[in-house]
Order: C-alpha cells, then structure tokens, then sequence
C-alpha cells in the first residue's frame, strides 16, 4: 500500500520535527515541502521541496495541486493569516490548519477576548480594546495594584506583548508604547496582569472534539533567570505522565474546558469548523486557570516535546482532523518527561551575528537533533540570524531529560549560547516555590 501524499509548510525546528513523525508513519508517506529556506532535516524527509515565501498563498496551492497531495500540514501562522487553507479548500485539498476565519484565533488577540467575553467562556481578564490613545491612561488606572499587560492586536512573532514591571517601568513608558502601536496601525489590547506560572496546553482539534497533548512549559526570556528580552522560545520542558510539576489535574481539566468552549463558540460565531491545532497559553493563578492567548499552530519549541512523546500514528492523527474523526481515533502519549533547548547565535534576539558556521556534532547520548534556523551550503551549515538548533532529551524525569539536552548543547561549536537553566532542578523547584506562594 502507498503511503499518504503530505504537503508540509514550514522550515523552522517545529516542521522538522513535524516532517519526522510524519515520515515514521506506516505506511511511509511521500512529504512535500514549501520552506522558507533549505531545513537539512526538513528535506531528509521530503520526496520534493520548493522555496517560497510563508504568505505566497498562489506557489503553496500550485505546488499542492502538481503534486496532488491528499492533505496539508501548516507549521507557523503566516500562511493561516494568508488564507491557505481557505485557497486550498476551493481546489479541494483539505489542511491540518484553520480557515483566516477561525485562525483569527491568533491572528487577532481582540477577536479572542469578545469571543471569551460574548460567550461567557472562564479565563478572561479585565480587558478594553483600544483604537486611539484616549481613556488608555484612565483604565490602567482603574486595573490598579494588579497592574498591566499591552498587547499589539495582531501577529508579532511573541515578542510584542509587554508587562509591567517587567519590560514596562511605569505608566509614562506604557503609554508611549501604546502610542507606538497605534502609529503603526493596530489596536491595542490592554488587560489586567495575572500573577501564576505560565503553562502551554496545545490540542488537536477537528471542529468537534479537543484531544490535549501533554503541557508544557516553555521559556520566552533570553537568559538564564528569565532576564533579558523576549524571544520566541528558548526552551520547554514536559513532566513525567504529560503534566508539570506545578500544575494538578484539576489545571488541565479546567484548560480543557476552556478549550472546549472556545472551539463550540468559533464554530457559532463563524460557521466554520476549526481544524487543527489549538494552542492555548494558560496561567495558573491563586484564583485558578486563566487564559493568556491562543495560538493557531503547534508551539515552537513546544512542538519538540509533545511530538516526541506521541506514540500514535501522526498520519492517522492528521487524517482524523481532516476528516472530522479525531473522536473516534485512540491519540496516546509516552508518560516520560522531555526536555528541549533552543541554541542561538550571540547577539539573539535584538542583534544576532548571521552568516556564522555552525557545527552540530551528531549527539552521542540519545538527545534529538532538530534544525531551525540554518542553511545548508557547499556541505557547510550556517546561522541565518534566528533560533539555530534545537536539542531534544526524554527520560523518566525532567531532570535526567535536561542532563541529556544540556549534554548535546554543550557539543554545538561557533558563536552561539543557551540558556543552562531549562529545565533544572533549581529552575524547576523556583516554578513549584513560586506557585506554593501565591
Ligand atoms: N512558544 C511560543 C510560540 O510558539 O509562540
């Protein structure tokens, strides 16, 4: 029997380990994939692969339809905010990855707070969305001692939503990026600030029913400590049995909920089933579980850990999407714990050096090897500016995971540095201490 024909889009860490499961899958599919650049790990799967921009809607369908592939699998949210899925569907080639509709999800964070709020969903803050500087400054007087967050109302690659009394000193500097914001044409989402450790429940959804995979934590600050400027992510970890340390079950199941309640509420708002991956980024607050965002998309790093554990056939999980059967299909995951570390080139995020050779030593401990931000040439790999490399370990604990991750991160050579934290004993017990003081 032939395997499924797969268009994969994408050439970050997340759709090489996304190329991979798929490439596991029995019987083996034929891969196709559009890359923003040559991933070397992307392209040991792949029967054939195309250049091309993530938005460039009309080269994703050509190549689709020439090399009639039977589904799509989106990795990042540019070509979901393009309309992709919805220029695939008119030529009848169905997407693991939502309609612009119902992707709005991410694409705009204003969308999900009245959608929250419209359908009386738990999980919101306090919230107003703004179109021009007035009344900014009396609300954030009105949220008080529990302080702020600014969010851009639309995609900024995670490094766009600023906290008080992290990124932001006071009202003064917050009001001159909400102003900053608003120049440059969006609308500014302002909210209450909750207090709690962050966790990352990602969802396989076919409009029907939500399968979570295990959570996790990632680590968007980028040194050790949590210091520095955001990222994209320079790390995450997975506890043993897909939960973390900090988090119960009564977290998940109350994130599930939310979930679930969103995917119902899109699908009455729209009339659009949502297919694909659900990320919601939750906080665990002395209150209980609050929700930070959405995302459309498998998390980057967080994509290395749950892939890594899925023990059920990635085809057949795509496929139920797809086909609206995710109900019907046994999803399952490996109880071991993972560990990824994302390494850099110096200078990321605000002035990375690129164009540096970069050499990664096959690891010798089992970690996994997953290539982001690298190009292939004359048998050389190089840095473009971005994440690099990320190194994957598993083991019982987090703790062995991380030994295995650190390990391989440490045999990277060139001008690069990753956070040493991730994923620590010390890092871990933080998260737990700070949880119990809440
Ligand atoms: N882990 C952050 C993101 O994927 O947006």
């Amino acid at each position: 029997m032939s395997g499924a024909k797969i268009l994969l889009v994408g050439s970050g860490a997340r759709e090489h380990i996304i190329a991979e499961k798929l490439f596991e899958s029995k019987p083996m599919p034929h891969i196709y994939s559009y890359m923003s650049a040559k991933n070397p790990g992307v392209m040991f799967c792949s029967d054939k692969d195309m250049i091309g921009k993530m938005n460039d809607v009309d080269s994703i369908v050509t190549f689709a339809k020439q090399n009639k592939v039977d589904f799509v699998v989106i990795g990042p949210e540019i070509p979901i905010e393009a309309g992709v899925t919805d220029a695939l569907r008119y030529v009848g080639i169905r997407c693991v990855g939502p309609r612009k509709v119902v992707g709005q999800l991410e694409t705009s964070k204003s969308f999900t707070r009245d959608l929250v709020a419209k359908y009386d969903i738990p999980g919101n803050p306090k919230f107003k969305i703004f179109e021009s500087i007035d009344k900014i400054s009396e609300f954030m007087d009105e949220l008080g001692d529990t302080g702020f967050v600014i969010k851009p109302d639309g995609l900024t690659g995670g490094k766009g939503v600023k906290v008080l009394g992290e990124h932001l000193k006071g009202k003064e500097d917050s009001l001159e990026y909400c102003k900053e914001i608003i120049i440059h044409g969006s609308r500014v989402i302002v909210e209450e600030k909750f207090v709690g450790e962050e966790f990352s429940l990602m969802s396989f959804v076919d409009g029907k029913t939500v399968v979570d995979m295990p959570a996790v934590q990632d680590h968007k600050r980028a040194f050790n400590g949590d210091t520095g400027p955001n990222t994209g992510g320079m790390g995450s970890y997975s506890g043993p049995k897909g939960l973390l340390p900090f988090l119960n079950e009564k977290h998940i199941e109350d994130a599930h909920n939310i979930t679930v309640k969103v995917m119902e509420a899109i699908k009455k708002e729209t009339d659009v089933d949502y297919k694909g991956i659900m990320y919601g980024g939750f906080i665990a607050t002395k209150n209980g579980v609050r929700l930070i965002e959405y995302n459309a998309r498998f998390g980057d790093p967080e994509a290395m850990n749950v892939l890594t554990l899925l023990k059920t056939d990635f085809v057949k999980v795509c496929t139920a999407i797809v086909e609206g059967t995710l109900g019907e299909l046994k999803v399952e995951f490996s109880d071991d714990a993972t560990v990824c570390k994302y390494v850099v080139p110096n200078g990321y995020p605000d002035n990375p050096e690129k164009n540096e050779k970069i050499e990664i030593p096959k690891p010798e401990n089992g970690a996994k090897v997953y290539y982001a931000a690298i190009d292939k040439r004359e048998g050389a790999l190089y840095m473009t500016g971005s994440r690099a490399v990320a190194f994957v370990g598993r083991g019982a604990s987090i703790s062995d995971a991380e030994k295995i991750a650190e390990d391989a991160c440490n045999t990277v050579t060139g001008t690069v540095r990753h956070r040493t934290d991730i994923g620590t004993d010390a890092l871990v017990q933080k998260r737990i201490d700070h949880m119990d003081a809440l």
